[in-house]
């Protein structure tokens, strides 16, 4: 595995591999590995002929009382676990590499955003925008591989590639979960003893609110509730968001008979939790997402 830090040499490197037409497959993170970034890399690893992952901590996406100081960092375990799962390319910029000088061009995103995390992080996704934007151009992937726990971010990132003509496969991997349900995190570490028992909640308030739907309740608001009482009477979190909205859209819905997503966001003490489930519209779960087709 090669770890490039620099931009020039990315781009180099990238042109070599274009000219012999090798098929490029991305994961773009924010290091701190767990098994959902390894999942992420090990899918690309089977459908391209090249691996690249970037490990990346974006300032831009931070607000400025969120956890940018404190987000977990591990760069000598990130290149071991990335060398393990069969990373070819490893970029590894620093923040003054990625963004030399102040941004002479600020991009917004003004659709998918008022709901959810986008809502609760104003600016959040335009910092995403543009980071992934940057590394689209300097990377140049064939398919690009996110979670499905960040669902949110998926929407954000088919509306970029769409209306920006990236010619990117954009390729959704189910959420990793702990043992009892947990979806893997690299925040998770910030959670206490008491309150990583709590966290499993959310996973069976979201698969509760799924058996509603099986059994034939199609009312949002009562999903809503439901998911909410089992939360609030199981955990000291504080739910941020409890919604349902169609996906990828994310618009307000007033049945469950289309495609939708059930998220949540759930505030610890020094974690703040999301999860979701995406549901067809016959109610079935759906781990993998890919643009213009479901599965
Ligand atoms: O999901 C993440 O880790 C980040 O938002 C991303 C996509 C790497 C952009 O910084």
């Amino acid at each position: 595995m090669e770890i490039i830090r620099e931009v020039n040499e990315m781009h180099n490197r990238i042109m070599m591999l274009k000219q012999k037409q090798k098929k490029i497959g991305f994961v773009p993170t924010m290091g701190f590995f767990h098994d959902g970034h390894l999942q992420l890399m090990k899918k690309a690893k089977e459908e391209n002929d090249i691996v690249v992952a970037s490990v990346f901590v974006n300032p831009l996406q931070f607000g400025p009382n969120e956890d940018f100081d404190r987000y977990p960092r591990n760069e000598a375990d990130d290149i071991s676990k990335a060398e393990h799962v069969g990373v070819d390319l490893l970029f590894i910029p620093t923040v003054n590499e990625m963004y030399p000088q102040k941004m002479k061009i600020t991009m917004t995103i003004n659709d998918r955003i008022d709901v959810l995390c986008g809502k609760a992080r104003p600016g959040h996704f335009d910092g995403v925008i543009t980071v992934v934007t940057k590394l689209f151009h300097i990377i140049q992937p064939n398919q690009v591989y996110f979670g499905m726990k960040d669902a949110q971010q998926v929407a954000v990132v088919d509306a970029l590639i769409h209306d920006l003509n990236f010619p990117i496969t954009l390729i959704g991997l189910p959420t990793v979960r702990e043992e009892d349900g947990l979806a893997k995190s690299s925040r998770n570490v910030n959670l206490s003893s008491r309150e990583r028992n709590e966290a499993s909640w959310l996973y069976k308030a979201l698969k509760h609110g799924h058996h509603l739907v099986v059994d034939g309740e199609y009312n949002p608001a009562i999903i809503i509730k439901e998911i909410n009482n089992i939360i609030s009477d199981n955990t000291e979190g504080v739910i941020d968001y409890l919604e349902v909205l169609s996906y990828p859209e994310l618009k307000p819905v007033s049945h469950m008979k289309q495609q939708v997503i059930i998220a949540i966001a759930v505030q610890f003490e020094r974690a703040r939790l999301i999860d979701n489930l995406l549901l067809s519209d016959d109610g079935h779960i759906i781990r993998f997402w890919k643009q213009g087709e479901t599965k």
